[in-house]
């Protein structure tokens, strides 16, 4: 059975063949650049964006793919959460297609897409494990008894871990989207040369809080003489990354405990982090937790993961009539569990 996935919750336009026999025939992702110079996603301009991107996109998908309309079962489109005028794009589109092709339209929640870009490449990952997914837009620890029913045990209060690095890159004068600039810069720098609080919530032991973090590192480039702020930012990117990394560890391997997890499986843009990778598997390694991380690639925003729980979704008989509309907050459990 084949699923075309339509993603546009954020700024990347994608869509995405997935055949529940042979898996993935094909990703197509357009980034949208012209945020780069605002230093941030600008709403208006990433939903006109992805109007015009939306059809090259799905036909560079069908061509990638080898298949026509003709063959494509059902349409698994993100529903949120994301941004309203970026989700309405990809979700009118679907309608569109649904309506004339006469085919079944599957809503997708982003955040459950991400969990189940790892089952991508590794079509065997069975529950029970614990995810961590990490975005610009969200920090969740989700505990998955099966795939289709979600418990989230954690959440930030304040700003996503990605939203994060994204500041931090801003304060640092190094470029739009932070993540990877970090990544990149941290590799050079001395990652003890401040030692950043972590931040934890008293009373929610799964809470995330990195808005601190952020101001911390504000203080830091503030107190730094500016004639060695160009020789320290790789410092002050790996002592930040440090912090914001071992955050993330921590809470997660204290999740794992608690529910006695043997799994821990990341997603989302930051899972992408060098740092996050090494460290998460260091540490699971030491209590023997196994660790499955996607592809950079199935990391950020993609609709191969909106195609594959399109797919399972399809299966189990979601539908979705054309007065349905997106969310931009839209609830894990807003279609129900499995
Ligand atoms: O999942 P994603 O593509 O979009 C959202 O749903 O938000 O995540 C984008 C986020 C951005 O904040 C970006 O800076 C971050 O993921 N990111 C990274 C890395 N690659 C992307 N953060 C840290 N290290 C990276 N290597
Ligand atoms: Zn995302």
């Amino acid at each position: 059975m084949i699923v075309l996935g339509i993603e546009s919750s954020c700024d990347e336009t994608a869509a995405a063949v997935f055949d529940t026999e042979s898996g993935l025939r094909s990703n197509v992702i357009a980034s949208q650049a012209e945020h780069i110079p605002f230093g941030g996603v600008v709403p208006e301009m990433a939903s006109r964006a992805h109007t015009e991107r939306i059809v090259p996109v799905v036909r560079q998908a069908l061509t990638d793919a080898g298949v026509t309309l003709d063959e494509i079962r059902a349409l698994a489109v993100t529903a949120g959460p994301g941004l309203i005028g970026s989700l309405l794009v990809g979700v009118s589109f679907a309608k569109g297609v649904a309506f004339i092709r006469r085919l079944p339209l599957v809503p997708v929640h982003h955040m459950e897409a991400h969990v189940f870009a790892s089952r991508i490449e590794h079509p065997d990952l069975a529950p029970p494990f614990l995810a961590l997914v990490v975005s610009g837009g969200h920090t969740q620890l989700i505990w998955v008894p099966k795939w289709g029913t979600y418990r989230v045990l954690g959440t930030t209060r304040d700003d996503a871990v990605g939203e994060a690095f994204d500041k931090v890159a801003k304060i640092l004068g190094i470029g739009y989207p932070g993540g990877p600039l970090i990544d990149r810069l941290a590799r050079d720098g001395n990652a003890d040369w401040v030692k950043f609080p972590k931040a934890f919530i008293k009373g929610d032991p799964f809470a995330f809080s990195f808005s601190g973090l952020k101001t911390a590192v504000l203080m830091a480039v503030e107190k730094t003489p500016e004639n060695e702020l160009e020789l320290r930012k790789a410092d002050l990117a790996a002592s930040f990354q440090k912090a914001a990394v071992g955050a993330l560890v921590q809470t997660t391997l204290r999740a794992a405990r608690k529910m006695r997890a043997r799994r821990v499986v990341l997603g989302g843009g930051v899972a992408s982090n060098s740092a996050l990778r090494r460290e998460m598997e260091a540490a699971c390694a030491r209590i023997g937790i196994e660790v499955t991380r996607p592809s950079p690639i199935f990391c950020t925003d993609n609709a191969a993961m909106t195609a594959c729980a399109g797919a399972f979704w399809f299966e189990r008989g979601r539908r979705a009539g054309y007065n349905f509309n997106p969310n931009p907050r839209l609830p894990l459990d807003a279609f129900g569990n499995e």
